[in-house]
């Protein structure tokens, strides 16, 4: 057993070690297969002696259940924002605030990334992350710490004998190509995109799933020192230095700076160079160096007066207007694009961007020939800011909506409820394309070698009217399409005969569904074990699962109401694709009922608890709040117990959980 538990800890901080190589320090010293390795042997170690799994173990990242919501945190210091400038003359106004406030020239300027994230404020206590909170008014904001913990930059304990109380703040970001594959992923799936990568690590941040939250990829930035139970460091750059010996990740381009020149000849060498950076900055910030010149300088208030930012005005450019389009997506909303004469923005040269909807065209008038500002959201997706009216050519027309459907020439409808038109045709090619790109998609059928060349010829052709066809397909009809031979046609046949073993939840994703991605589709197939368990289900059937509401239980039931639809899920059927899920046959004792475990259990560990609570119905959430339903207490409990008595929550000791589920 001595020998496990040395094992156990050996693997942690390897892991831990390697963490931080390549979350913090951007420098990874093993292949990711080495670090796989790593973690399914410490995995399998803690399934077979859960007695043994900490709450700081690199296996804890991620909580297993959803929670109601999230309890409010009142910050110890608050959490203050900073004014902002916009001009090297509102820079050295600042600076000669300074010197008055100081009365002396003697002081030192950090100059730093301003990162477009949110801020969020973490408590480590003898070194273990108990605590990560939102900044939300400053003064209260959401205890995210289930979410937090599922960042990888951020060390669920850290090294080197850190104060018993450390507070750090800092940003939590969402890199540019995370948020790309994001926003792709919701286009896909025909649901809103985020703006920019701000509000995309708010939104993931403030989701109830842990688990969701962990596919983010979200990162971390440490800037600033919050409470601490014994001073930290003397100046700001020296906490900063601190912070990364004790292994949380600081921004590499920090410098310190003499003068208020030196300070604003920084700020414009990275309004030049902030796109090569993988993460979206939106300014500097300014930070007087000392700490006990903060005091000295104190705060108005809502801002400090030692610090200051400096905000980046949006590269803009302009351009012309050659032509609108009008695509036709998966689900037939059409959607206008605009093509440009290339031009270089942000980076990259930018030669279409989407107009959104029509009401969008209306709102901007823009029309072919139209010269135009486009800026980049979020510094990374196109958009129409604004028609440069006084170069608009004299012949240039007002852009008609299409009244049919560009590709299918069907009738085409305004969604009651919002901005969307849509083809209603169920056989408008331009549909069927995108469907099938998506059934054979990755994160669906993951069907090998059917690329969109090939699903262009199939449908053109009229081989495949649906995504039964495919199953139907034979190699004579394939190898005599264009660009495919015996050999290449055989292997799409492969691709599309190992589909047929793909899970349920990928093929429930697969159908395109609306609001039914690969996520919420593993929601449902969790309670469902077949499509024909689906077919006949309810509608409240559906709003009963905890992460499914109303609006994905219409769009499931509707879809499973739609003759067109059997039809072919009949067809898939028949043709041999019908994958079957076991169901976990869970209890119902506690059913429905949320719990809060605290303080220390005589016969069980924390994983264990945890899984005999969801092994009986039950809900596990890690912060005390009116939806609480039971506190679950054992010795040295803490907080956790004064909040429960405080909101009156029902406590439990051992024994009478143990009651509940009849244990005893
Ligand atoms: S310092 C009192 N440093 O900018 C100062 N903030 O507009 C505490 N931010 O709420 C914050 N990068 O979310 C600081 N290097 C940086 C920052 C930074 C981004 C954010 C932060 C803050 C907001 C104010």
């Amino acid at each position: 057993m001595k020998d496990i538990k040395e094992k156990i800890q050996s693997l942690r901080q390897q892991i831990r070690k390697h963490d931080n190589f390549y979350y913090v320090q951007n420098n990874p010293q093993i292949t990711d297969q080495e670090y796989d390795r790593l973690f399914s042997e410490l995995k399998k170690l803690e399934q077979q002696h859960p007695e043994l799994i900490t709450p700081d173990s690199p296996t804890q990242r991620v909580s297993e259940q959803p929670i109601d919501g999230f309890a409010q945190v009142t910050h110890t210091i608050p959490m203050l924002s900073i004014d902002n400038t916009y001009s090297a003359e509102e820079l050295k106004d600042f600076d000669q605030r300074v010197i008055k406030g100081l009365g002396t020239k003697n002081y030192q300027y950090v100059v730093e990334l301003k990162i477009d994230g949110l801020a969020v404020s973490l408590r480590y206590e003898k070194g273990i992350l108990v605590l990560g909170a939102t900044r939300g008014d400053g003064e209260k904001g959401d205890d995210v710490t289930n979410n937090i913990k599922t960042i990888k930059a951020i060390p669920l304990r850290l090294e080197d004998q850190p104060p018993d109380v450390l507070e750090v703040r800092g940003e939590v970001y969402m890199p540019k190509k995370a948020f790309a594959k994001l926003n792709e992923e919701k286009e896909k799936q025909g649901e809103p995109l985020f703006a920019n990568p701000r509000n995309a690590a708010a939104g993931s941040l403030k989701l109830l799933d842990a688990k969701t939250t962990a596919q983010r990829n979200l990162s971390f930035f440490a800037y600033a020192l919050g409470e601490t139970s014994e001073p930290f460091a003397k100046t700001h750059y020296e906490s900063l230095e601190k912070f990364k010996k004790i292994g949380l990740p600081v921004n590499p381009n920090i410098k310190k700076a003499e003068t208020i020149e030196q300070v604003i000849e920084i700020c414009n060498q990275w309004e030049d160079k902030r796109f090569e950076l993988p993460y979206q900055i939106d300014g500097m910030v300014i930070k007087i160096d000392r700490l006990d010149q903060h005091d000295i300088l104190g705060t108005t208030g809502r801002a400090p007066r030692w610090c200051m930012s400096y905000k980046f005005a949006a590269e803009q450019a302009k351009t012309k207007v050659l032509s609108i389009d009008v695509q036709v997506g998966k689900t037939g909303i059409l959607t206008p694009v605009a093509n440009f004469e290339p031009v270089l923005l942000a980076g990259t040269t930018v030669k279409r961007a989407s107009l959104h909807n029509f009401d969008e065209i209306d709102r901007l008038d823009v029309r072919q020939g139209d010269t135009v500002i486009i800026e980049k959201a979020g510094e990374i997706i196109p958009q129409v800011i604004e028609v440069k009216k006084e170069f608009r050519p004299k012949e240039a027309k007002p852009f008609k909506p299409p009244t049919k459907c560009p590709v299918c020439n069907s009738k085409v409808e305004k969604d009651p409820d919002g901005v969307y038109v849509r083809c209603v045709s169920s056989n408008c090619p331009a549909q069927l394309k995108e469907k099938l790109r998506y059934f054979a998609g990755r994160d669906q059928m993951d069907i090998e070698n059917l690329g969109p060349a090939l699903i262009e010829q199939l449908v053109d052709k009229g081989l495949v009217k649906d995504f039964a066809d495919l199953y139907k397909l034979d190699i004579f009809a394939l190898a005599s399409l264009e660009r495919m031979a015996q050999k290449s046609a055989q292997n799409v046949l492969d691709g599309i005969e190992k589909s047929k073993q793909a899970p349920l939840a990928r093929l429930v994703a697969a159908l395109g569904i609306r609001h039914i991605g690969i996520q919420n589709a593993e929601i449902l197939t969790q309670q469902f074990g077949s499509i024909d368990e689906i077919k006949g289900a309810a509608e409240e059937e559906f709003t009963r699962i905890e992460q499914i509401g109303p609006v994905l239980a219409k769009s499931i039931y509707e879809y499973f109401h739609n003759s067109n639809n059997l039809k072919i899920i009949d067809k898939l059927t028949a043709a041999g694709v019908n994958p079957k899920q076991k169901q976990t046959k869970k209890g119902d004792k506690l059913s429905g009922k949320t719990f809060v475990v605290t303080g220390t259990l005589e016969n069980f560990s924390r994983s264990q608890i945890e899984q005999t609570i969801k092994d009986n119905g039950g809900k596990i959430s890690s912060s005390v709040s009116k939806k609480t339903d039971y506190v679950l207490a054992g010795t040295e409990a803490g907080s956790k117990l004064d909040k429960a008595q405080q909101l009156g929550v029902k406590i439990l000791n051992e024994n009478q959980f143990l009651d509940m589920i009849g244990k005893k």
